[in-house]
Parts: structure tokens; sequence; C-alpha cells
């Protein structure tokens, strides 16, 4: 079976897969990637040394089909600093591309290779350090077709998981750069799908309707962690398992391996918003490990109610109270109110926002709202115990009761007196500037 056609594929940044081109079977097929190192955003407020293929993390979706042979060329832009390479997993020759395609700065590399095996494979750079290289955001998928093609469905979306190994803590504002120690512990900072915090969730979520079947093609490029992955409220009708030709049936979670990847295949029976998580739950809830599907649509009732009643339900009531966060002792350099303010907007959404809303005004009956609270502005801590301890039992803020449980939120003096000087003086409220002082003060 000779090449009858050529072409350039078309290459997509996540969460998009470029369409199943209109094949002649085999064809030659050309493929152009571009490595460029970059800083840019790996959560609200900050920023990485990003390594990529194509600008952004992760790599461009390459999608060609079995017994394709592809001309591929990789360039390493001018300005960067290193020499990388590449090694997709679907090429089947020592190294997987590696050595041919070993590409210093300014230089494009050229070789070439018969795709002989179907599947969804990662690629990633193995220039040695290769840890590093992966870690700093080197990696990607190339979908190799089989020669009949896939089923057809609705939408199809490409999902990454990776870990970021990063000096600062998690949420720490600024520019951090990549530890070697916690990357040897297998402890990393950030769990993120598609390069950052929120890179597919709320207004940059993807989209589907009611009806619609969805096919994701998930990676995960580790380095170390093996991903637990799971779409809350889905239960995924087909996996093809560890991206390969074998397909499980009606699967709750599927296990991807660093460098490995699935299919999985969906259809979208109630409107909602799906969340994709690793449910090794603590990386999505506290590194970063969501995204987002909103699939709008006709309510199915019968499939799904939604709440049918609310009864009272008291066996005996207890108290419950919240261990202390670790004190941060370390004396910080007093900011300007608007310093304070800058910073304090940045942490306000990313802790206290999901609960009582990026406007203040909270949720009527479950969030009590920050907007001009008599109760907040009253109190002589400024708020700080509050924050630093939680808050639980009976309150009125603006003529209405509450009693819930708010958590304490895991921020540093410094930070909450940011976040508390935001609160303070926004949506009408005057509260003055609350310095980190203050809130050490409350927390000794
Ligand atoms: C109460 C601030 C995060 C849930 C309060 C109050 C303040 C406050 C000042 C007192 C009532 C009022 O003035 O309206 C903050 C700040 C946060 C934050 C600055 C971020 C640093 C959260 C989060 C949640 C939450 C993430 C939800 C998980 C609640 C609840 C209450 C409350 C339920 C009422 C507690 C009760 O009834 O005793 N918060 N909050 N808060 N907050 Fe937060
Ligand atoms: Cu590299």
């Amino acid at each position: 079976d000779s090449v009858v056609g050529q072409y350039e594929a078309e290459l997509t940044d996540a969460p998009n897969v470029p369409r199943s081109p209109g094949y002649k079977y085999p064809e030659k097929v050309i493929i152009k990637l571009e490595v460029v190192e970059k800083v840019m955003r790996l959560a609200d407020g900050v920023e990485y040394n990003f390594w990529t293929f194509g600008g952004k993390v992760p790599g461009k979706f390459i999608r060609i089909r079995e017994g394709d042979e592809v001309e591929f060329y990789l360039s390493n832009h001018p300005n960067n600093k290193l020499p990388h390479n590449i090694d997709l997993h679907a090429v089947t020759g020592p190294g997987g591309g590696a050595e041919p395609s070993m590409t210093a700065p300014g230089h494009t590399s050229k070789f070439s290779f018969k795709a002989l095996n179907p599947g969804l494979f990662v690629y990633h750079c193995a220039t040695a350090p290769v840890g590093l290289h992966i870690a700093n955001g080197m990696y990607g998928l190339i979908l190799v077709e089989p020669k009949e093609g896939l089923p057809p469905v609705d939408k199809e979306f490409y999902v990454m998981q990776s870990e970021f190994y990063t000096k600062a803590k998690y949420g720490q504002l600024g520019l951090t750069d990549f530890d070697m120690e916690k990357a040897l512990d297998e402890k990393p900072e950030y769990v993120v799908f598609n390069g950052s915090v929120g890179a597919a969730v709320a207004e940059k979520a993807m989209q589907a309707k009611v009806g619609e079947t969805v096919r994701l093609y998930v990676g995960n490029a580790g380095p170390n962690l093996i991903s637990s992955f799971h779409v809350i409220g889905e239960i995924f009708d087909n996996v093809h398992v560890e991206g390969g030709s074998l397909v499980n049936k009606n699967v709750q979670t599927t296990a991807i391996p660093a460098g490995g990847a699935a299919i999985v295949e969906f259809k979208c029976d109630v409107p909602g918003t799906l969340n994709l998580v690793d449910h090794s739950i603590f990386r999505t809830f506290n590194k970063g490990a969501l995204a987002q599907i909103k699939v709008v649509g006709e309510e199915n009732l019968k499939v799904y109610s939604g709440k049918q009643g609310d009864m009272i339900y008291q066996p005996g009531a207890e108290t419950q109270k919240e261990p202390d966060a670790g004190a941060v002792k370390s004396a910080v350099p007093e900011k300007s109110l608007p310093e304070r303010m800058e910073q304090g907007l940045v942490l306000f959404q990313s802790n206290c926002a999901a609960c009582h809303q990026k406007n203040g005004e909270g949720l009527a009956g479950a969030f009590p709202p920050l907007a001009k609270s008599d109760y907040l502005m009253a109190r002589k801590d400024k708020g700080a115990g509050i924050v630093l301890h939680g808050l639980s039992g009976k309150i009125k803020v603006k003529g209405k009761d509450y009693d819930a449980i708010m958590p304490q939120v895991q921020l540093n003096d410094d930070e909450i007196a940011s976040v508390l000087s935001y609160v303070r003086n926004s949506w009408g409220n005057k509260g003055g500037l609350v310095k980190a002082s203050e809130v050490s003060a409350v927390r000794n």
C-alpha cells in the first residue's frame, strides 16, 4: 500500500481536536511543530517559565491515521536557551524520534516514520534531564486513528493532566520555578488539566448539549503520578483502555499512567456542569486538578430528579471546632492599601468567591454577604479570626440569620491582611487598611 496523497496536518491547542481529515488512505503527512520557552500563567497570580510544543501546555494535538507516513519537522525557536527533541510513543524505533529530532535553538530537524499502530499516544521531550523537560510542560498527544476511522460523535475534546513541582507553595503569588527536591519526592504543588489551574473551568469550560455524544482524548504527562480519571456525574459508556484498541464499557474511573492516555466516551443525558477530576481527590480540591464541561438543554427528571424534599433530621446537636493552622510568624514588610487591594482581589477570587460570590453578595440562606456586612464591619479583629479559624454557629448579617459552617482558609498572615483589606474596602465597605501584624496578633 503506497501513499496516495500528501497534506500538512492541522494542529490544535487544548481543548480542541483537529477534525478527522478526509483521508485518501494512506497518506504522507507533514507535521511542523515549534518548541517555545515562555513565561505563562500557572494559576491566578502565579507564573511559571514553561517549555512548550507550540506555545501552549499541553502541546499541539496531532491527528493522523494508521499506515500514514509522517514527515516530521521540529523547530527550536532561536530565542530559546536549550536544545530539545521529541519522543512520540506512536513511533516504532529506538527513542521514538528522540535522537533524529535533537535540535539546537535556531535550528529545525527533520525525520520520518510510519504509523504502524493505531491508538492515542503521548509525546514528550526526551532531552536530558528528561524529567525536567517534561515537568516544565513538554508533552502532548498524537492520535493515530485506526484505518477504518473512529465512530462519529458530536463533540471531541483534548484534556491532558500533568503536575508542577514549584519552589513556591500552591497558590503563592508571583513567578516561581522548578523544585528538584519536590520532583524527586513526587510531591507536586500543582496537579492540573491543560496546563494551568482553571484552564477549562467556569467561563472557559468545554461546551456540550443534552443528547450529544462526547469523546475525550485524555492524556497523562505525569511526570510522576498516575491519574484516577473520573467525570463527576457521568459514567463512561466506552473506554479505550490505555488509549489502545481494547474497549471497556460502563466505567466510573479509569487509571491513566504517567506517559499514557485513554479515550473515553459518554452521552450527555441531562443538563448541568460535569466536573472532570483526578479522583485522588485532594489533587482536585487542593492542587488544581479540575476541568469542566457545561451541558445545556432540557431537564430529564426521570434520569435525574433534583432535590425532591428537605426534611428536618436532628438526632442530637453536636459542636465542631477546627484545628489551628500552622502559624506563620516571620515578620513581613507592610504594604500600602492599593497594593493590598490588588493582591486581595486575586486572593479573594480563588479563596472566598466560590461561597461569598465575586460581587460579595453571598448566596441567600447559605453564604452571608460581605458587601455592606454590619457583622463584619463591627468586628474588633476586622474579620481575621474568621479567616484564621473558620466560623460556625448562629450569626446575624444585615438582619438575616445564618447558622452554617465556614472552614478556616489556608492563607498566611500577609495574604489574610490583603484579602481582608480588599473585602473591607469593596462593594461600598469602608474599613481601611488591615495590616499583617494585626492578623498575626489575632493568630498568636
Ligand atoms: C461567614 C469572610 C471564605 C462560607 C463569613 C464572614 C466573613 C467571611 C467576614 C462573617 C459574616 C459576614 O460578614 O457576612 C470570608 C473570607 C473568605 C471566606 C474573607 C476567604 C478568605 C469562605 C468560604 C466559604 C465560606 C470558602 C465556603 C466554603 C461562610 C459561611 C459563613 C461565612 C457559611 C457563615 C458562618 C455562620 O453561619 O456562622 N465569611 N469567608 N467563607 N463564610 Fe466566609
Ligand atoms: Cu526539552
